[in-house]
């Protein structure tokens, strides 16, 4: 990707020094791609300050974590008060709040920058989330929005905020995005294993969910894979891909951070659950011998009850709250670190360059200009009515698979998601119940303010416990 990055800004008319650890890799990008535009070869990183203009304005991209902070360590000894770092590989936002940190102490600025679009949008225009300080952003924004996607010539680049705030944003855009893709895979078993169809045959049924609400990358290149036919085995190639699921950490991230948030951003945390689950072999052959595979109803295997048009509502439905989610984190953590995110600036420069880029964006950026206090994306008028509309639909879906034995841990958990956000009352006033009933934990109650106790195994007449 960085190789890409710099080729962008070359293309874009920028000067670019190159410089990678192994000097043949940087040597080639120069060879091979040196009459795109100005690209010079840092056979150092002494020969890179060198060759840099000040106040320089070098990025970082190599492998997030220990790498980033060797290359940094490397680096700021050679820079002066002013120059600018950018980091644009998946950091952990608190690996870059403390190097931000860090650096300011020496007068460098440091800017975490969300880079989204993989090998071809860095090279062709990333969606780009930047987190830094204003001044910083006044010596690097420039460069970014011109290599950034364009909708309309809107550039898919913003300020998100200071610090770690657009590391935080990219690792939300990835959960959204692990959300997605399985909302997607269970889509397809849905359709393969209720509807008897062959991967080509659903090839052409996504193919034509990408002229509808659903238009998305994701959605566009599921058609892709799915039609594409092994060329050894002549087999489909999702045939024979091994169906386990890897993951390099943003969503485990986005998890944990939304845990610590008190966020419930369950379409996320499924999906990232599902991965694990298709990971773990060991334990998947051990209880698929010892519990026999679901059997098909009868009645489920004679008339499948799953009507496609219905699993296309279900699939916007679904992905409208994986994205409402999403960004209730990003509220929450913007709150909690005072980064003040202006959420509709998100769904915007997600319109184009990144994964998750989808029609349904434009939407969801309409809906919180217009209702920026929201509490959710949920509750804003379209996007209430469109959910509203497709939940018989999900609902169907759900009961469809749950009764044929096809796991989805995400279609499900939406639903449930959205039933406990419509339920005038739920089960947690018992769980209130028995944490108090076992620990003296205390409860409020319905009809008056305060805190209160029953003594359980006294003479149970409640207390005030405030
Ligand atoms: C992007 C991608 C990119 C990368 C993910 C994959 O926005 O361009 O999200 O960041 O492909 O890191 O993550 P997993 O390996 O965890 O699926």
């Amino acid at each position: 990707m960085g190789r890409n990055l710099a080729r962008n800004l070359a293309r874009n008319g920028f000067r670019v020094a190159v410089h990678n650890r192994t000097t043949s890799k940087a040597e080639a990008l120069v060879d091979e791609f040196g009459d795109e535009g100005d690209l010079t070869l840092a056979r150092s990183l002494e020969d890179l300050v060198g060759a840099l203009e000040r106040p320089r304005r070098i990025i970082v991209m190599v492998k997030a974590g220990e790498g980033t902070d060797a290359v940094l360590d490397e680096l700021a000894p050679l820079l002066d008060e002013g120059d600018v770092v950018a980091d644009a590989g998946n950091a952990h936002f608190h690996d870059t709040m403390r190097r931000h940190e860090a650096l300011a102490r020496k007068g460098i600025r440091f800017a975490g920058v969300g880079v989204s679009g993989g090998e071809v949008g860095a090279l062709e225009g990333p969606s780009i989330m930047p987190g830094c300080d204003g001044d910083t952003y006044a010596e690097i924004g420039p460069f970014l929005e011109v290599i950034s996607a364009h909708v309309d010539d809107e550039p898919c680049c913003t300020l998100i905020g200071p610090d770690g705030s657009g590391h935080f944003v990219k690792m939300v855009h990835n959960g959204i995005e692990y959300a997605d893709m399985q909302l997607i895979g269970e889509s397809v078993d849905l359709l393969r294993r209720l509807v008897h169809l062959e991967p080509a045959d659903v090839a052409e049924v996504v193919r034509g969910w990408n002229d509808t609400e659903l238009e998305s990358y994701l959605v566009e290149i599921t058609a892709e894979v799915l039609a594409h036919t092994d060329a050894e085995t002549g087999r489909p190639f999702v045939d024979v891909v091994r169906d386990a699921a890897e993951q390099k950490g943003t969503g485990r991230w986005t998890v944990q951070t939304a845990l610590d948030l008190g966020v419930p951003v369950t379409a996320i945390a499924e999906a990232t659950m599902a991965r694990a689950v298709s990971g773990d072999t060991t334990r998947r052959d051990a209880v698929r011998e010892a519990l026999a595979a679901p059997e098909e109803d009868p009645a489920v295997a004679d008339d499948p009850g799953l009507d496609p048009d219905d699993l296309r509502a279900a699939l916007y439905a679904a992905k409208v709250v994986a994205y409402a989610q999403g960004l209730d984190m990003v509220r929450a953590g913007s709150a909690e670190h005072g980064w003040d995110v202006e959420l509709a600036d998100l769904p915007r420069i997600w319109r184009d360059g990144c994964i998750i880029r989808a029609r349904l964006l434009a939407d969801i950026t309409d809906a919180l200009e217009e209702h920026p206090d929201a509490p959710s994306l949920l509750a804003t008028p379209d996007f209430a009515a469109a959910v509203t509309e497709r939940l018989p639909a999900l609902r169907r879906v759900v009961a469809a698979g749950v009764a044929a034995g096809v796991p989805l841990p995400v279609f499900s958990s939406v639903l449930a998601y959205l039933d406990a956000l419509r339920a005038e009352r739920l089960p947690a006033a018992l769980v209130q119940g028995l944490r108090d009933y076992f620990g003296a934990h205390t409860y409020e109650r319905v009809d008056r303010e305060g805190t209160f106790h029953t003594p359980w195994a006294g003479d149970r007449v409640e207390v005030d416990a405030g």
